[in-house]
């Protein structure tokens, strides 16, 4: 088993291409497609990390948010990405280690992501977060509501450890657990809107 050591860029990147992907369901899963649906100005700069083979921003983009960036370490995960999707605009695939990443963005999404980051960085994932975030940007999406794994991704926690993290950085518009989750996370996640301090 790999340790917290080993969460390299090639490490991500190798998973893609052996396919051990556990992660990945294929599809825009419910919550996010439903945050999605309600949004009414099309033209917000979005920003999805560690979005591996990106379903969320191939729904965005079918739906027309045009200003979508797609985030991540795996170079093999961004070429599935770019076979689906070929009109996607290449300037907003950015391979780069999300901790390197400038920017100023509306909106960032969250989905099994912060469970791949090593527990260390947890307050540095909320920082840089806060960082990439114009005034009044949101940072929505999931995090596992379940223990999880100690030595190796994904990373668990709980609401009151979370906290912890992102109060100094963000402003709780909502943190519960999610009704609309897919099937096999169903009663395991915190769906959040955050709001940038
Ligand atoms: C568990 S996967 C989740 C992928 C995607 N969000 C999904 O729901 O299918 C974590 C993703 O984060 C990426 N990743 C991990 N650490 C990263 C970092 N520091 N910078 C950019 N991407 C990173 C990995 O390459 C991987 O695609």
């Amino acid at each position: 088993m790999k340790n917290n050591l080993s969460l390299t860029k090639d490490f991500w990147n190798n998973r893609y291409i052996e396919s051990k992907i556990g992660w990945d369901v294929g599809v825009i899963t419910t919550p996010l497609k439903e945050y999605f649906d309600q949004l009414n100005d099309k033209t917000i700069k979005i920003l999805i990390p560690g979005s591996g083979n990106s379903y969320e921003a191939e729904y965005l983009f079918e739906n027309n948010f045009l200003n979508t960036y797609v985030l991540d370490y795996s170079e093999h995960a961004l070429n599935n990405f770019r076979k689906r999707v070929p009109d996607f605009s290449e300037s907003k695939l950015l391979n780069n280690d999300f901790f390197d990443v400038q920017g100023k963005f509306d909106l960032i999404i969250e989905q099994t992501f912060f469970c791949a980051i090593d527990k260390s960085r947890r307050s540095e994932y909320f920082k840089k977060m806060n960082d990439l975030l114009k005034p009044n940007g949101k940072l929505v999406g999931l995090l596992f509501n379940d223990s999880l794994n100690e030595n190796h991704p994904p990373f668990g926690g709980n609401e009151s450890e979370y906290k912890k993290y992102f109060e100094t950085y963000f402003n709780t518009k909502v943190f519960q657990p999610s009704y609309n989750s897919i099937e096999s996370r169903c009663g395991r996640e915190l769906f959040m809107i955050l709001n940038k301090k």
